[in-house]
């Protein structure tokens, strides 16, 4: 049997999540891919922390130094977050020819640009299907599957805490801040939970989608971005005298060589099929000039779904890692306008 080994960089939702699926799921993998994959390493903030038993103890570590100096370690997870040191670790990473997968989306959405170049040059792998809606293979569906389209809209739910906190408000009446509480405790926000309400994760989303789907490099700032944290039950019962649901949308649409992107709360009329997208289930709408309408509907966070998602990197890697990666251009230098939208 083969052996390959990799470290995670994180033990929390995501990283427990991935490392749970990787051992119930292994006979499947290793039929799969051919290889027994061995977590030699995990990478915590704190190793002396009392935590609950999910990942083994003896292989947690707080240097990143044993992980980049072991060179049987071939692939880097990275499902940490933030910025630093989480770029200085997957730069590192990439230099010493390590692959990479990680569901970091602030960091992508803000140096995405530079990590995709480096990992070019360095001829290796870097996957990061978890970075946008947890468990919907939405960008693997753009790279690969939709290539021989143009696109030109996609409107969906892109954070799984703001639709859990507007379900939880609408159907039930709980509060904003009783809801938050709630997702926070299923794992669905970001450690500073900021990012979910005031649409600042649904932008990074949306950023590295519309790189994706327009085909040239698009920056987070010009996202116009209003959250939720303004919504109140007035709004909510207001709404639903009219027939509409209130959703946090993100949308992005290219017209005549001009690209739009937004994320805010919007009135979605009860019959449309994103109204009935509850919990923290995500969905998104894709059109393009040759597949027409498509939708793509699951859970958009928590540990399981989001670790399908990092699994199947972390296999497409395996799968593709004695080939150099194809050299798609996901951060082509295409010029084109990006519709001004106000303040954000
Ligand atoms: P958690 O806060 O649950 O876990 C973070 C983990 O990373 C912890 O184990 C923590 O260590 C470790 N860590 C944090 N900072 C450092 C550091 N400076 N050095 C070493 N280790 C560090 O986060 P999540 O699992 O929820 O999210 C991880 C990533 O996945 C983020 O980028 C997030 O945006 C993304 N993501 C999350 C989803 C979700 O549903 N939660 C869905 C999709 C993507 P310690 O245990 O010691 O605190
Ligand atoms: N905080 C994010 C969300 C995690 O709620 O959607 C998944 O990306």
């Amino acid at each position: 049997m083969k052996k390959i080994k990799i470290a995670l960089l994180g033990a929390g939702t995501v990283g427990g999540g991935v490392w749970e699926i990787l051992q119930t799921n292994k006979d499947n993998i290793i039929k799969n891919c051919g290889y027994d994959i061995e977590v030699a390493k995990i990478l915590v903030k704190d190793a002396a922390k009392k935590r609950k038993d999910i990942v083994p103890k003896d292989l947690l570590t707080s240097n990143y130094e044993d992980i980049i100096g072991d060179k049987e370690i071939e692939i880097i997870v990275e499902v940490m977050g933030g910025i630093e040191p989480a770029k200085d670790y997957i730069l590192k990473a990439l230099k010493s020819k390590k692959h990479v997968v990680t569901a970091n989306k602030a960091l992508l959405a803000n140096h995405g640009e530079e990590i995709i170049k480096l990992a070019k040059d360095q001829g290796v792998h870097l996957y990061y299907e978890a970075s946008v809606a947890g468990g919907i293979p939405i960008v693997q569906t753009l790279k690969e599957s939709l290539v021989g389209n143009k696109i030109q809209k996609m409107m969906g739910i892109l954070n799984g805490t703001t639709n859990y906190i507007l379900t939880k408000m609408t159907a039930e009446k709980v509060d904003f801040a009783d809801a938050l509480k709630e997702a926070q405790e299923m794992g669905y926000a970001e450690a500073d939970p900021t990012a979910d309400v005031e649409g600042y994760d649904a932008a990074h989303k949306l950023t590295i989608l519309s790189s994706l789907a327009f085909g040239t490099t698009v920056k987070f700032d010009e996202v116009y971005r209003e959250g939720i944290s303004k919504i109140t039950s007035i709004d909510i019962d207001y709404a639903r005298e009219l027939g509409y649901v209130i959703k946090l949308l993100a949308i992005g649409k290219e017209e005549e060589g001009i690209i739009e992107m937004r994320v805010h709360p919007t009135f979605i009329s009860k019959s449309h099929p994103l109204a009935s997208v509850n919990d923290s289930f995500n969905a998104i709408f894709v059109k393009g000039n040759a597949v027409g309408d498509l939708m793509l509907y699951g859970r958009g966070a928590g540990d399981l779904p989001t670790g399908s998602a990092v699994v199947g990197d972390i296999i497409a890697v395996i799968k593709g890692k004695d080939q150099p990666p194809v050299q798609i251009e996901e951060t082509a230098s295409v010029d084109k306008t990006i519709k001004p939208m106000g303040e954000t």
